[in-house]
């Protein structure tokens, strides 16, 4: 642990990190094994990268594990995923425990079935006094949706006024974010994007305006820690200017 504190000492390491973790179906089809096998190891691979998450000190991490887009898979894709993230949740109480790790959700809670809310509700309200990593489960979430949903609590508030719009807009920004799911979680410094797929796919569209990214062709279930390794080399080498000029 100390060695890996040495290796990436804490001003290069990304506060959040958030990952579109795709290429469960691919790695099951590689295999001719059912999709939602691919899920299954999909799932593994997202506990060994908590844990690494953890050791590396990072302190917010968003895993999208269904998308708002999701919803057009087949029946039997979708209710074996929500069946694996409810029992995955609600079965993972020592892990948090012992890895202090605090649950928050992301996502449109309308959309989603009753029993994924309450097991999201439980663990979140379990884990709310720990302090280590905060892992953030992008859940039925969709950039426009969550930027669609902010804008109607907005409204039903009135906390836009009319003349706000058009008199201070970096106010503006400022307040709107408020309106989103975790305005107390920073933006992420770095997505990573499994699969060889190179886009965001709906992913924390505010959130991401200067986010880095970083592609890997390597399918999620196949994902180690090694990996995670890698994206955070590359991060440190980043550059980050946020429309500035190095002087
Ligand atoms: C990502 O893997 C997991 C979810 C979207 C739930 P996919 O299921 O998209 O895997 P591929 O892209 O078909 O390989
Ligand atoms: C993005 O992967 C969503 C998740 C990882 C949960 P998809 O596999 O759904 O993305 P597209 O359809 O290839 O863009
Ligand atoms: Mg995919």
């Amino acid at each position: 642990m100390e060695a890996r504190k040495k290796q990436f000492p804490n001003p290069s390491i990304p506060q959040h990190v958030g990952i579109i973790m795709d290429g469960n179906g691919r790695w099951a089809n590689f295999r001719k094994m059912p999709r939602t096998s691919g899920h299954l190891e999909g799932l593994k691979a997202a506990k060994r990268i908590i844990r690494a998450a953890v050791v590396r000190n990072i302190s917010f991490l968003t895993l999208y594990a269904f998308s708002t887009e999701n919803w057009k898979r087949s029946e039997q894709e979708v209710s074996f995923l929500m069946g694996l993230i409810s029992t995955y949740i609600k079965k993972e109480y020592p892990f948090y425990r012992e890895q202090n790790i605090r649950i928050l959700h992301t996502g449109d809670r309308s959309g989603l079935p009753e029993k994924v809310t309450n097991v999201i509700d439980e663990a979140a309200a379990y884990t709310a006094s720990h302090t280590g990593l905060t892992v953030c489960l992008a859940i039925n979430y969709g950039g426009r949706n969550e930027i669609v949903r902010g804008m109607e609590k907005a409204f039903k508030l009135h906390a836009i006024a009319d003349s706000a719009a058009g008199s201070d807009r970096h106010a503006l920004e400022n307040s709107f974010r408020n309106f989103l799911d975790n305005p107390d979680i920073p933006d992420p410094d770095l997505i990573i994007r499994t699969a060889g797929e190179k886009r965001l796919s709906n992913f924390l569209l505010w959130q991401s305006a200067y986010s880095e990214l970083f592609f890997s062709d390597k399918l999620w279930p196949d994902w180690k820690a090694g990996d995670l390794d890698n994206a955070l080399v590359d991060f440190r080498n980043r550059k980050r200017n946020y429309g500035g000029i190095d002087n």
